[in-house]
C-alpha cells in the first residue's frame, strides 16, 4: 500500500496554457502515429474485448486506473456497464488486490497505445473516465500529456463521453482548450468532492488542493 500524505500543489515553469499546444493539437491531427504498441498492449486489448464479450454491457474505460479504487467505485454505481481499469503499472495494479467483479477489471496496458489499437480497430468505449493522469508539469514535457500527445485524437475517436479530473488548472484548462480545437463539446469547473473516488483525490483533497473537472459528450456531435 502506497504512502498518501500530504501533497504540495503542481508546480510548472508554465505560468499559462503552452504556446505549441495548437500546434500540436493541428498537427496530430493529421499526422499518423507510428509509436509502436508493447505487446501487453495489445493484451489488454484481447481481455478487455473478452471481458465486454461476456458481460453483454457497455465499456466505460478507466484509463490511468492507478490501483482500481475508482474503477471498482463506478463498477459498483453503474452495474449496467462494463467497467475496466487501465494502468501501465503492475506494482498499482497489484497493490490492493479485490476479487474481480462481474463488470469490473483491471487490466495492464499503456494508455495511449490501447486507445490506438482501439480507434484502429473501431472499439469504442461508452464512457471515459480519465482521473488524475500524471500532470508532467515542466513545460519540455507538454507531449507527455494526454492532450499533447499523439494519441489524443485516438482518445477522442473512442470516446463519446469523456471525463478528466486533475489538481493543476492549466492542465485542465488545456485539455478543454485542446477539445475545442477539436471540435468537441467541453465544459469545465471546480469539483466540490464529498466522497473521494481515486487514491490520488484522498491524498489532494486532504492536502486543500482544487480539484478541477473537464467532461465533453460528443454523443451528438461528429469528430
Ligand atoms: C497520478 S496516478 C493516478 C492514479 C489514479 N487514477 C488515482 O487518482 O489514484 C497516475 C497513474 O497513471 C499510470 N500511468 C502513467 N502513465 C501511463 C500510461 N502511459 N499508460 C497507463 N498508465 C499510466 C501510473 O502508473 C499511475 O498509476
Amino acid at each position: 500500500m502506497e504512502s498518501f500524505g500530504v501533497s504540495k500543489p503542481v508546480s510548472s515553469n508554465q505560468t499559462s496554457l503552452h504556446k505549441d499546444l495548437e500546434v500540436l493539437i493541428n498537427r496530430y491531427a493529421k499526422a499518423v502515429d507510428k509509436t509502436p504498441i508493447t505487446d501487453f498492449t495489445y493484451e489488454a486489448f484481447e481481455q478487455i474485448k473478452q471481458k465486454v464479450a461476456e458481460t453483454q454491457l457497455p465499456l466505460w474505460l478507466d484509463s490511468f486506473s492507478g490501483t482500481g479504487v475508482s474503477t471498482r467505485y463506478f463498477a459498483q454505481q453503474n452495474s449496467d456497464y462494463c467497467v475496466i481499469g487501465v494502468d501501465q503499472s503492475s506494482v498499482r495494479l497489484r497493490a490492493e488486490p479485490q476479487p474481480e467483479g462481474e463488470n469490473y477489471m483491471l487490466v495492464r496496458g499503456e494508455c495511449e497505445g490501447l486507445w490506438r489499437v482501439m480507434a484502429q480497430e473501431g472499439y469504442y468505449t461508452s464512457m471515459h473516465t480519465l482521473l488524475y493522469p500524471n500532470p508532467w508539469p515542466k513545460s519540455q514535457h507538454i507531449k507527455r500529456r494526454v492532450h499533447g500527445n499523439a494519441a489524443f485524437r485516438s482518445m477522442l475517436r473512442i470516446s463519446s463521453r469523456i471525463e478528466l479530473r486533475t489538481n493543476w488548472e492549466i492542465y485542465a484548462r488545456e485539455f478543454e482548450r485542446a477539445l475545442m480545437l477539436s471540435n468537441r463539446p467541453t465544459q469545465i469547473r471546480a469539483l466540490e468532492v464529498d466522497r473521494a473516488v481515486t487514491r490520488f483525490e484522498e491524498k489532494y483533497r486532504a492536502s486543500g488542493h482544487t480539484l478541477w473537472q473537464v467532461t465533453s459528450d460528443a454523443r451528438d456531435v461528429s469528430v
